[in-house]
């Protein structure tokens, strides 16, 4: 710190009109003058809180646990908002703003005067969005989630938010009643945090962990657990020690980092929404991987964790029985130990005193939960540029299936008709739904796993093949493939599938095909209209005209890649 100026002295050690200008106001909040003398790092604490975001309203007060850590190690805290994303309420999908919120914390970050900053992250979009954000900025920077709830209670059980498919399907079929159904909302949602199960949420609190952007336990600790605060308190002390260390993200982030991160997700049987969030992230970082790394170093490693959604335990009983570490440590063999981490140490370093308290929780490689795990991705006529799939949420005796396609052209349609007692479909048909990825929802909801006709449930049917451009929540199972790419509405082949076409899928082979002629399928490609879509101003217009598609991170083609933090001109 004595030898480099910090960056926040570009603002606060101005002399003349422009330090008075940058120093001024601050002072309002009852600032004393030697903060600004360049002696203590100045750490942005980037913070989603919001009361639309319950997942993450916990934040003030853990904010403040930050701030202390980060006076004593000597360092001059500032909090900040930025744009968050609450998964249960935003229409038409959170997704859809997932890349304004991104933008929104690159440029704060980048206009601000900041040495190193706090990403305060927790429902599923807040941290992609953060991380991509300051990605493109480059400052140190290290993530902090908020922890996932405490465990709910439901008639004697234990419950998490892939219940909430379950009770849907109980409610349709009148096993639940309309004040059960209510009862359960309260028995599942009763402490801060965010979602219970392996979700999307807890699926990124393991990404950032993994990659080295977190401290170790990050992924696991209950929100409600005072460790968290803890955890606080240790990260805004280590940020200021970063920031003194120059430890930025690209330090980090290195292609290595990224398949250590694909590897324990594939061991934690994570939502398929990481293939998305962190080919977006290593995109901005300027590392290049593709959909096949994520097929490659997935099919290394068997499920380690016996979470839901593809185990039976929560994420709050991982931390008891040993937390990330102990999943990593079973497959350190396979890991890049050498990666270094926010807390200085190296990814092998960190794990290497994990242990297991609870086989039950966390297999091992030899006798693991699952054999298979991670993600398989999928080629073949239907989707040229992939689709993926989750083999340990799957149903076995579907993984090689051809079958008949049921075609729902858009969610109105699938809506109107599924439980239509006359609608021709039985549980070998292949159920195929169009115009729900990037540009055709538009922001691809997680509607990939839709529900099953009435009909069929009440038969005992559990699973079906269903294939869609869309997402499917973290939390979701079934035999579901996701994001084809090139997606409907922009013309790739799903959007010429018709009623009663057969469709084979040999997730084995890796092979996802539509079973018609080439002769058939540019017939149908040459009579293909795009359906225009009634948006013609705003944000979401911007989204349609620069998103890019599922197999690229759904990022905006211009946000690709890092401005780096330097900003040139002053404000007066
Ligand atoms: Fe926020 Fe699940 S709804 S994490
Ligand atoms: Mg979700």
């Amino acid at each position: 710190m004595k030898d480099k100026k910090l960056r926040s002295q570009e603002w606060y050690g101005r002399k003349g009109k422009d330090g008075f200008i940058y120093r001024s106001w601050m002072k309002n909040q009852g600032l004393p003058h030697h903060l600004f003398n360049g002696e203590k790092p100045v750490i942005g604490i980037c913070n989603t809180y919001s009361e639309l975001t319950p997942c993450n309203a916990h934040f003030r007060d853990l904010a403040e646990a930050v701030k202390r850590g980060v006076w004593e190690a000597g360092g001059f805290p500032l909090e900040f908002p930025v744009m968050s994303l609450g998964e249960c309420s935003i229409k038409p999908t959170a997704m859809l703003f997932r890349n304004l919120a991104s933008m929104d914390v690159e440029e704060s970050i980048r206009a601000n005067p900041m040495d190193g900053v706090i990403l305060m992250c927790g429902c599923d979009k807040t941290t992609p969005s953060l991380v991509m954000g300051a990605a493109s900025v480059n400052l140190p920077s290290l993530v902090l989630s908020g922890g996932p709830m405490l465990v709910g209670r439901f008639k004697g059980k234990k419950i998490g938010t892939s219940d909430v498919w379950r009770f849907a399907e109980d409610f349709k079929t009148g096993k639940l009643s309309q004040e059960e159904f209510i009862e359960a909302e309260a028995a599942m949602s009763r402490s801060i945090g965010h979602c219970a199960p392996m979700g999307t949420a807890s699926t990124m609190a393991a990404m950032v962990e993994s990659l080295g952007l977190a401290l170790p336990d990050n992924a696991t600790i209950p929100a409600a657990d005072s460790r968290r605060k803890v955890m606080a308190h240790m990260a805004g002390m280590r940020i200021v020690d970063m920031v003194k260390e120059d430890l930025t993200m690209d330090k980090i982030l290195t292609k290595k980092a990224f398949e250590n991160s694909i590897m324990v997700n594939a061991a934690l049987g994570g939502s398929t929404n990481f293939i998305l969030h962190l080919t977006a992230i290593a995109k901005r970082m300027g590392v290049d991987i593709d959909l096949t790394d994520f097929d490659h170093f997935s099919a290394k490693i068997p499920l380690i964790a016996n979470v839901q959604p593809s185990g039976e335990h929560w994420v709050e009983d991982l931390f008891y029985a040993g937390g990330l570490p102990a999943v990593m440590r079973e497959i350190e063999k396979h890991l890049h130990r050498d990666c270094i981490t926010v807390n200085g140490k190296t990814i092998g370093d960190n794990i290497s005193q994990a242990e297991c308290y609870d086989r039950n929780l966390i297999g091992t490689f030899e006798h693991p939960i699952k054999p298979d795990s991670g993600i398989a991705v999928l080629k073949g006529n239907l989707c040229p540029n992939g689709a993926v799939i989750k083999p340990s949420a799957a149903s076995p005796h579907l993984l090689v299936h051809t079958g008949k396609a049921v075609v729902f052209e858009n969610i109105d349609e699938y809506k109107a008709k599924i439980d239509d007692p006359n609608l021709d479909i039985d549980e070998n048909s292949v159920m195929v739904m169009k115009n729900v990825g990037p540009k055709g929802y538009p922001g691809m909801p997680e509607v990939g796993n839709m529900g099953l006709p009435q009909k069929l449930l009440e038969k005992g049917i559990k699973d079906m093949i269903r294939i869609s451009d869309g997402r499917m929540s973290g939390t979701g199972y079934g035999t579901v493939v996701l994001h084809v790419s090139p997606e409907s509405a922009i013309g790739g082949p799903l959007a010429f599938v018709q009623n009663g076409d057969q469709i084979s899928l040999d997730v084995p082979n890796r092979k996802l095909d539509l079973l018609i002629s080439d002769e058939e399928m540019e017939k149908r490609k040459a009579a293909f209209k795009p359906e225009s879509l009634p948006y013609n101003r705003g944000y979401v217009n911007l989204f349609l005209d620069k998103v890019n598609q599922a197999h690229e991170g759904v990022d905006f083609d211009f946000l690709v890649g890092s401005s780096g933090s330097e900003v040139k001109r002053d404000s007066h």
